[in-house]
Formats: structure tokens, C-alpha cells, sequence
């Protein structure tokens, strides 16, 4: 379980958690935006930095998009599709969750 469902407020505040990729462990982050949970690796893929340098600030002063507190590239917070800055067009790394019974639960990587 990555943590309960009210731990996500919509565009609030994401939870950090840890999991395995490509063998190793990877810092990963939770979300919610227009009521769907939404999770990705914490890592910019301008250079490979965690996005929050406030510990679980991902959005923007709108609670729109994603923000990379470290030069500013902006993901979509739906799809984490690069939609600005110096992520150049590539994407964050998604990561697939369940929300059932109040709780948000890791499943894994989209081409697992
Ligand atoms: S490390 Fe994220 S914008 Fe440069």
C-alpha cells in the first residue's frame, strides 16, 4: 500500500514512496488531480533530479500542472506527458496504482 486515499487532497499535496526498478530502488510519488490518483518515478527527465525540493510539492501555484523544482520543465499531471521547460518532449516515468476501499496501491510499470 502506498498510503491511505485521504492522504491525496485533489491538486494538494503527493506522498513520496520507494520502489524497485531495473533491479535497484527508485524514488517514486503519488498524486491526485480531478479526483483520479495518478503516480510517477521521482525523477525529471531533464536530468535525473527528484521534483520536489519541498518534500511532496509537485504542483504549480495552480494545482494544475507538475513542476520540477529544479529548472522548472511543467508535466502534465494526467499523463506526465512534457508539456514545458527542459524536459525537451519526454515524458516521467508512470507508475500504475489501484485506489480501492480508501487506499492507494502500487502496481507496478506500464510495460511490465
Ligand atoms: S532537473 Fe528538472 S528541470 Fe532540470
Amino acid at each position: 500500500m502506498i498510503c491511505a486515499s485521504q492522504a491525496l487532497a485533489d491538486s494538494g499535496r503527493g506522498v513520496r514512496f520507494e520502489v524497485e526498478y531495473f533491479g535497484g530502488p527508485a524514488p517514486a510519488f503519488a498524486i491526485r488531480h480531478r479526483g483520479r490518483v495518478h503516480a510517477y518515478l521521482n525523477r525529471c527527465s531533464h536530468v535525473a533530479m527528484e521534483l520536489d525540493w519541498q518534500e511532496g510539492v509537485f504542483f504549480d501555484s495552480e494545482g494544475r500542472d507538475l513542476l520540477c523544482s529544479t529548472h522548472g520543465a511543467t508535466y502534465s499531471a494526467s499523463s506526465g506527458h512534457c508539456i514545458g521547460g527542459p524536459c525537451n518532449g519526454t515524458p516521467l516515468v508512470k507508475v500504475l496504482v489501484e485506489e480501492r476501499d480508501g487506499k492507494v496501491y502500487f502496481k507496478g510499470f506500464e510495460d511490465d
